[in-house]
């Protein structure tokens, strides 16, 4: 079968300005989380991914429905009858996760089946399980089914192990209609938290402390419908930036919050790029030549975010020195270097840590994405290579970014899509 395929000839410094997409990673969890509301809600900005549409269609599959148009999810739940998320979506994308908790809060019960797939290395579902069941949720198996099932949702003290991003969401919306207050610590503080927050206090929520390590929900009886617009996304920002710098060009990326972005920021600034910030405006211009960064280390917000891991080597490739780089949040998130490699990149790679020797530059080569962000990272290689790359697997792609060849072409760069 003919698969969809990048062709990207490397070389044009890319100049111009990006108005970044809403963000995926609040789009989708705010999607499930519109579930909790008895009347409609209005999305803006909500980016057009086949993410999205995954997340769409679980809604009209438990009877809710879900119009998508021009940006816009518009989301009723009036008709909603089942509480159980078909395994073909569960397969599809592993964010079907984020029902877990809005399913519960709504209907008290919720039938699921394991994520699939191990695009990172293993992805369990014991902590989202966990706290559930500190909730009053009852979970037994049945199969390859998961059944979860409460006499009434109440709240509960909550310490997480690990500031899970899911988890905390998870906990937050099946919150926010359990009796009583439920406190949350060692949470997850990214910006996709405090943006879900905001939706949901604007649905008649009472969430305090979102953005901070202690998350307090006081369980309220109902949630309203409301308009709202979904924040930019900080992980395409960061993929604009690099694919500027990775070119030696000069780009501007608007419509994002540099507060929420900036271990990223402080990274760039350390290979030898220039910033100007103004507003929700960030502008750099490449380093030339660009420099090494000394130890990179990804982190739990506010430090620098694993999703931007790969597209920040496929920069550091050719950065004049030799950059660490070290992911310490998801366990098999280097399948990029070996396509790096092909290109001519220098990296070795040693259990979590990656050392990446720079090159003068990379060439044009065969490529095959493996996972979203790493597509994306070699999408950024391969517009600061020279020559021609064809880069498969474009469907880890579409999952996360909106029109993503026409936003290269839109800089200047030459990025064709092509059934091959
Ligand atoms: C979210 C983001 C993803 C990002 C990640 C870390 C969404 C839709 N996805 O994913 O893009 O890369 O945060 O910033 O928002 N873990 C467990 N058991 C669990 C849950 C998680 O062991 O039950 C582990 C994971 O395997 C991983 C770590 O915790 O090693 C972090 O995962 P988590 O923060 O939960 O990431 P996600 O919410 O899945």
């Amino acid at each position: 079968m003919a698969e969809q395929t990048l062709k990207i000839t490397g070389g044009q410094p890319l100049h111009g300005e990006v108005c970044v997409q809403g963000a995926k990673n609040s789009a989708l969890p705010m999607m499930a989380a519109a579930m909790l509301c008895k009347d409609a809600c209005v999305l803006h900005n909500v980016p057009q991914l086949t993410d999205v549409w995954a997340a769409s269609r679980i809604l009209n599959s438990l009877g809710c429905s879900c119009v998508l148009r021009d940006g816009q999810a518009e989301i009723r739940t009036d008709g909603i009858h089942s509480f159980e998320i078909p395994d073909e979506d569960m397969r599809r994308m592993r964010s079907s996760i984020m029902f877990l908790g809005p399913i519960l809060g709504r209907m008290g019960a919720c039938t699921l089946t394991m994520p699939g797939g191990c695009e990172l290395g293993p992805r369990p579902i014991d902590l989202h399980l966990d706290a559930m069941r500190k909730m009053g949720v009852h979970i037994s198996e049945q199969g390859s089914r998961i059944l979860c099932r409460a006499e009434g949702l109440h709240g509960a003290r909550i310490t997480l192990p690990f500031p899970s991003v899911g988890v905390s969401e998870n906990v937050m919306m099946a919150a926010v209609l359990a009796k009583g207050e439920t406190v949350l610590t060692n949470a997850a503080r990214e910006p996709e938290i405090v943006d879900i927050a905001n939706f949901l206090n604007q649905c008649g929520a009472q969430i305090h402390g979102a953005g901070e390590s202690t998350i307090c929900i006081q369980g309220v009886k109902g949630l309203h419908g409301t308009s709202y617009t979904v924040m930019a996304d900080r992980i395409a920002a960061i993929t604009w930036m690099c694919a500027a710098a990775a070119t030696g060009g000069r780009i501007t990326v608007s419509g994002v919050n540099p507060a929420d972005l900036e271990a990223a920021l402080a990274a760039m600034e350390s290979a030898g790029c220039q910033l100007g910030i103004s507003g929700n405006r960030i502008y750099l211009d490449a380093g030339r030549p660009l420099r090494a960064v000394r130890y990179l280390r990804t982190m739990p917000h506010p430090g620098f975010p694993t999703d931007g891991q790969a597209i920040m080597m496929a920069v550091l490739a050719c950065a004049e020195g030799t950059s660490v780089i070290e992911e310490t949040i998801f366990e098999s998130r280097f399948m990029h270097v070996g396509e790096l490699l092909r290109m001519g990149a220098r990296i070795r790679i040693s259990g979590h840590t990656a050392v990446v020797h720079g090159v003068s530059h990379l060439h044009g080569a065969e490529l095959s994405a493996m996972d979203l962000r790493g597509g994306a990272a070699l999408a950024v290689a391969a517009v600061g290579a020279q020559g021609e790359t064809l880069l498969h697997g474009l469907h880890h792609i579409d999952r996360g970014y909106e029109n993503f060849a026409e936003t290269f072409n839109s800089l200047g760069g030459k990025v064709q899509r092509i059934l091959f």
